[in-house]
């Protein structure tokens, strides 16, 4: 008699344990990691001196890592560890370009913890435990953690779906194949200065007027350029690459709308603002401009393969073409480009540049100008949406306390209300 009432509560235990087991899958042991902040800081190669931290346990997928980096501005600098992504560069002539941060408004200091827990959720906190950034992902079935080779770091369940990824939570900038939606992560905010991560006064947000620049005003936005649409949804950075050396890309943004009526009635997506744009500038003029001749294959080179035709059109869908990039004859310069590796980047004056990561492998490139160029890998810009030249006018932070308009090609200040510089006639 006695022993029929324990034994029902065994089952029960045992049903209950079972269940719960094949619920929840969990991070499996050795797969969970802390990375401890503390240590030697590598010197950044940036001219304004960041200091890094390697997070070592972390993947990577070249040319994507992350890192600790301390942004030096004001007070010090020992409680301002940033989480930040790169796209190479870690040797190099130029800055390192940050493609996403975690903790962008909350930077953390020494002794701060980036935990990997084994019921799936990433959490960085602070030395005293207080939680400065999360995933929020624990016990939502995460398996592992992983960097695609696109600059997406993933956390996915143990079918590979993923869970979380960095692509939906953007800050300054969209890599190729990120998608910004309406519904989420629905703008890029631009940096406070090119050192400090915190979020500036630029956003580019998908809204009812379409993907639109903002600059705050003392807390008013201020419409100052952008792609006008109406029922636009989602807006993804796309290229379609055509040669492999030399190479010739060309960028767009494609746009998802919320219904048909909308995609039809949206037939010409041209900026809105600027009134002049240079839709296919070129910074620094190191390579020859795209040109009919330099697109065809020439002798000397292995054949080209076939050229890709731009992708059809899906219903919903428009695109709205940003440059033609040509990459140069990069098998004379021994450099590599892989176009996939390319972002655009809300600049914190406000500018929309396209960067495209290069990787030079020896001392020739460049001949006798090599000293011009440290060796390494490095971010080129290859497209702004403000040009060079009379584009640049207006720009709103070329109207303000700390800028002027006196450039040549702009001339004076708007009347209050408008931004950006008048144009020289
Ligand atoms: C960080 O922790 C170490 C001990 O692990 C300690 O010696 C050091 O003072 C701590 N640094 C700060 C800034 O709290
Ligand atoms: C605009 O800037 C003000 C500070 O001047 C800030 O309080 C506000 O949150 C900002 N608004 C947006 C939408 O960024
Ligand atoms: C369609 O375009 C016309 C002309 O630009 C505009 O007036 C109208 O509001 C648009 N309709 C929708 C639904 O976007
Ligand atoms: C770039 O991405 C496309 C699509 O994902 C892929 O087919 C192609 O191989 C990639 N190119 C390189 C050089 O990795």
């Amino acid at each position: 008699m006695a022993p029929l009432v324990p034994l029902h509560f065994v089952l029960l235990l045992i049903i209950i344990l079972c269940s719960s087991v094949l619920v929840l899958s969990t991070v499996p042991e050795g797969k969970t990691f802390q990375f401890i902040n503390q240590g030697k800081f590598t010197d950044g190669p940036w001219s304004h001196s960041a200091d890094l931290r390697r997070v070592d346990p972390l993947p990577s997928s070249n040319p994507f890592e992350l890192f600790f980096y301390r942004y030096t501005t004001g007070e010090g600098g020992t409680d301002k560890l940033v989480l930040g992504l790169t796209g190479g560069g870690t040797y190099g002539r130029d800055e390192m370009l940050w493609v996403w941060s975690a903790n962008r408004n909350h930077p953390v200091g020494e002794n701060s913890t980036l935990t990997f827990t084994s019921d799936g959720n990433l959490v960085l906190a602070e030395s005293d435990g207080r939680i400065a950034w999360q995933t929020n992902t624990a016990d939502k079935g995460v398996t592992g953690i992983s960097m695609q080779p696109n600059g997406n770091l993933v956390l996915h369940d143990k079918a590979g779906k993923f869970v979380w990824q960095s692509f939906n939570y953007p800050s300054d900038c969209l890599l190729v194949g990120q998608l910004l939606m309406h519904s989420r992560g629905k703008k890029l905010v631009s940096r406070a200065s090119e050192w400090d991560s915190r979020e500036g006064s630029y956003s580019l947000v998908i809204g009812k007027y379409g993907f639109i620049m903002y600059v705050n005003k003392s807390g008013a936005l201020v419409r100052y350029a952008g792609w006008e649409a109406s029922g636009l949804r989602n807006v993804k950075l796309d290229l379609v690459q055509k040669g492999v050396q030399p190479t010739t890309a060309t960028f767009f943004l494609t746009l998802g709308f919320a219904n048909t009526y909308q995609a039809a009635n949206t037939t010409f997506l041209t900026p809105s603002q600027p009134p002049f744009i240079d839709m296919t500038t070129r910074a620094g003029g190191f390579f020859p401009a795209p040109s009919p001749e330099s697109e065809a294959p020439t002798p000397t080179l292995a054949p080209a393969p076939a050229e890709t035709p731009l992708p059809k059109l899906r219903p919903l869908q428009r695109r709205v073409m940003l440059a033609k990039v040509y990459f140069g004859d990069l098998t004379l310069m021994q450099m590599r480009v892989n176009v996939n590796y390319s972002f655009l980047r809300l600049e914190p004056d406000g500018n929309l540049k396209m960067y495209s990561f290069y990787t030079a492998s020896d001392t020739h490139f460049y001949g006798s100008t090599a000293n011009f160029w440290d060796n390494g890998d490095y971010w080129e810009n290859s497209y702004a949406f403000f040009g060079d030249t009379v584009g640049q006018c207006a720009l709103g932070s070329k109207c303000g306390a700390s800028w002027s308009c006196n450039t040549g090609t702009c001339s004076a200040c708007p009347p209050s209300g408008s931004v950006g510089c008048m144009i020289n006639t």
